[in-house]
C-alpha cells in the first residue's frame, strides 16, 4: 500500500491507474478506523480495481468548542488495517496542504436546505466543512465511485445532492451501518463513552426500532410518536438533540401515510453525541 502525502504524488499515482484503464473507488475518512470504515473499503473493492482511502481530520467541519484537538488520531493502526484489506493507497494530507490560505479565506461549497436542519442546526458550518472538503478531495482523486456510510444519513444526502448539482461524474454508494453485537452503531466517538454510558448507548437504536414499529402498526400522529420517543430517550439517560420521522430524500418532517421514511436521531450521553437512523 502506498502512503501519499503530497498532491503531486497523489496525482501521479492516480494517473498511472488511469493509464492502465483501471476504475478507482474512493473512501474519505477522518481515521481512527473501525469495522464500519473497513466495510466501506470492502464494498469499494467490489466496485473498482483500485481503492484509495483518505485520512484527514478536517478542521473546517469542527465548531469552535468541538473535539478537533482531542479527536482520536491512530494513523499507524489505521494503515495496518488498510494494508490487511489490500487497499492500494492511503492519502494523508496536512491541513496546510488542503487549506493553504487558512480556513477563513478558502472557497467553500454549501448545499442549501438539506444542511440547515437536524445536525446542521446544532452544528452551524459543519456541513459546509464536510461538502467543501469532500468536493476538494473529489477534485484531487477524481474517482469513479465513492463510498459513504448510511450511519451519517444527512451527510450522505448532502454529498449526493452536491454530486448532482455540481455534475461530478462519480457514483455515490451508500453503505449500511455496521453495528456492535448489542446494536450500537460503530463510531470513532464511542471511545469517549464511560463503561456506564456504553451500557446505556444501545437504547438509541432500540427506541428507533420502537418508532418504526409504531409507524407500521398504529395510526398515531408522527409528531406525537416523536415526542414519546424523545421522552423514552430521556428516561434512558440521554439528552435528545432531535428525533424526527422524515422523508428519505428531503429529510423534512413527514406526515402520516407518507412512504419512504427514515427516522433520524441524535442524542447526547454526557459529553458524547450519538447519531443513528432507521429507514422505514
Ligand atoms: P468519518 O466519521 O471518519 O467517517 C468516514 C465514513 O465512514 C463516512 O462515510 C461514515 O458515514 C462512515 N461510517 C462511520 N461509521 C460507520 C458505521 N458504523 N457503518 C458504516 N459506515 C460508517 O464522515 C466523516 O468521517 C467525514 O465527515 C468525511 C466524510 C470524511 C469528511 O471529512
Amino acid at each position: 500500500m502506498k502512503t501519499l502525502t503530497t498532491i503531486d504524488s497523489l496525482r501521479a499515482e492516480i494517473a498511472s491507474w488511469r493509464k492502465a484503464g483501471e476504475r478507482i473507488a474512493f473512501v474519505p475518512t477522518m481515521g481512527n478506523l473501525h469495522q464500519g470504515h473497513l466495510r466501506l473499503v470492502e464494498i469499494a473493492k467490489q466496485h473498482a480495481e483500485r481503492v484509495i482511502v483518505s485520512i484527514f481530520v478536517n478542521p473546517m467541519q469542527f465548531g469552535a468548542n468541538e473535539d478537533l484537538d482531542s479527536y482520536p488520531r491512530t494513523l499507524d493502526d489505521d494503515c495496518q488495517a488498510l494494508q490487511q484489506l489490500q487497499t492500494d493507497a492511503v492519502f494523508t494530507p496536512t491541513p496546510e496542504l488542503i487549506y493553504p490560505r487558512g480556513l477563513s479565506e478558502q472557497t467553500f461549497v454549501e448545499v442549501p436546505k438539506l444542511g440547515d436542519h437536524h445536525c446542521g442546526a446544532s452544528r452551524p458550518g459543519h456541513f459546509r466543512g464536510v461538502s467543501t472538503v469532500v468536493c476538494k478531495l473529489f477534485n484531487l482523486v477524481q474517482p469513479d465511485i465513492a463510498c459513504f456510510g448510511q450511519k451519517d444519513y444527512q451527510q450522505l444526502a448532502i454529498i449526493r445532492q452536491m454530486v448532482e448539482d455540481l455534475s461530478f461524474p462519480i457514483e455515490i454508494i451508500g453503505v449500511p451501518t455496521e453495528r456492535a453485537a448489542d446494536g450500537l452503531a460503530l463510531s470513532s466517538r464511542n471511545g469517549y463513552l464511560s463503561a456506564e454510558q456504553r451500557a446505556q448507548a444501545p437504547a438509541l437504536q432500540q427506541v428507533l426500532q420502537q418508532v418504526a414499529a409504531q409507524i407500521k402498526t398504529t395510526d398515531a400522529d408522527f409528531r406525537s410518536i416523536e415526542s414519546a420517543a424523545k421522552a423514552q430517550l430521556e428516561a434512558a439517560g440521554f439528552r435528545p438533540d432531535y428525533l424526527t420521522i422524515s422523508d428519505r430524500s428531503s429529510l423534512l418532517p413527514a406526515e402520516h401515510r407518507q412512504q419512504a421514511l427514515v427516522v433520524l436521531a441524535a442524542a447526547w450521553l454526557g459529553k458524547t453525541k450519538l447519531l443513528d437512523n432507521l429507514e422505514v
